[in-house]
């Protein structure tokens, strides 16, 4: 994967090609509804940290607070990259227009979504087999978990062989790898924090990654990841924690 040559300008987060032609930056923000949502730390994020790539979902029950700071922030819509996501109720074309269009009018945006770029998520590589036999269009990002104790290789390196581009969602996860002590080591090593090694675990393997935080000091902390590298015996080492295990769930056995 070959990043933009022109940074973002507000904190030079590079962006990612799609092959919808779109840019997606490779560091967003997560939304999840799990932990809250915090208001004041997103418009933080979008004023003073130059994020540009929003995470939510339907089922995340904050799309309106997020289009209402989008619009507080004073950020263009043309600027940001937002994510939305619609949920298996929604399935069926004339569903997912309307669930789409409904995203929309609950984020105060005119466009998504409806629909620059396709991506589905937690989908392995038996779902994506699937979808190539019933459908025209290769989605072209798959957000899946994505984390030094979860490293799905098989996965990723499908994906990447079939031009769709992987979104690494928990990249931290979900402040589990915070406490581990190599990751702690090496942290140290680079006078970085753990959450920062983590961060840049998954950029440096390619992946667009979505940490979440409420705090708007662990926001610009996570952010803080374009200034250093890790050497490749680090990236090796980090790789080396996978373990397989789900922090959040495991999509196998959806048929
Ligand atoms: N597609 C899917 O099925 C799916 C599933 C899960 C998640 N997601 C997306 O991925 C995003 C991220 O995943 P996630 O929120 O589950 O996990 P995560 O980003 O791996 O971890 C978030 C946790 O780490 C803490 N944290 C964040 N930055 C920190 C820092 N610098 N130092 C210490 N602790 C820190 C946060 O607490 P504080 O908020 O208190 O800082 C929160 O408890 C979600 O928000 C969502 O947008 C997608």
């Amino acid at each position: 994967m070959c990043y933009k040559d022109s940074y973002m300008d507000s904190c030079k987060i590079p962006t990612v090609p799609l092959p919808s032609g779109q840019h997606i930056p490779l560091l967003g923000l997560g939304m999840s509804h799990n932990g809250g949502y915090s208001h004041s730390a997103l418009l933080y994020a979008l004023m003073k940290c130059g994020i540009r790539h929003i995470d939510t979902a339907k089922r995340y029950g904050n799309e309106v607070m997020v289009g209402k700071a989008i619009s507080e922030s004073g950020v263009k819509r043309e600027e940001m990259w937002l994510t939305s996501k619609l949920w298996p109720a929604d399935y069926g074309y004339e569903n997912t227009i309307q669930a789409c269009l409904d995203s929309c009018k609950r984020l105060g945006v005119n466009y998504l979504g409806i629909c620059r770029s396709i991506g589905v998520s937690n989908f392995l590589i038996h779902h994506l087999e699937q979808l190539k036999e019933d459908c025209s269009v290769v989605p072209h990002l798959n957000q899946v978990e994505y984390h030094p104790f979860h490293k799905p290789q098989a996965l990723v390196d499908y994906c990447r062989q079939n031009n769709i581009v992987v979104g690494g969602y928990c990249p931290l996860a979900k402040g589990q790898a915070l406490h581990h002590p190599l990751i702690q080591q090496i942290a140290k090593n680079y006078g970085k924090t753990p959450a920062q090694i983590c961060i840049r675990w998954s950029i440096q393997n390619d992946v667009v990654t979505i940490p979440k935080s409420t705090k708007q000091e662990r926001i610009l902390e996570n952010c803080k990841v374009f200034d250093f590298v890790l050497a490749e015996e680090d990236v090796l080492t980090l790789s080396s924690l996978h373990d397989g295990r789900h922090v959040s769930w495991d999509p196998s056995d959806i048929l």
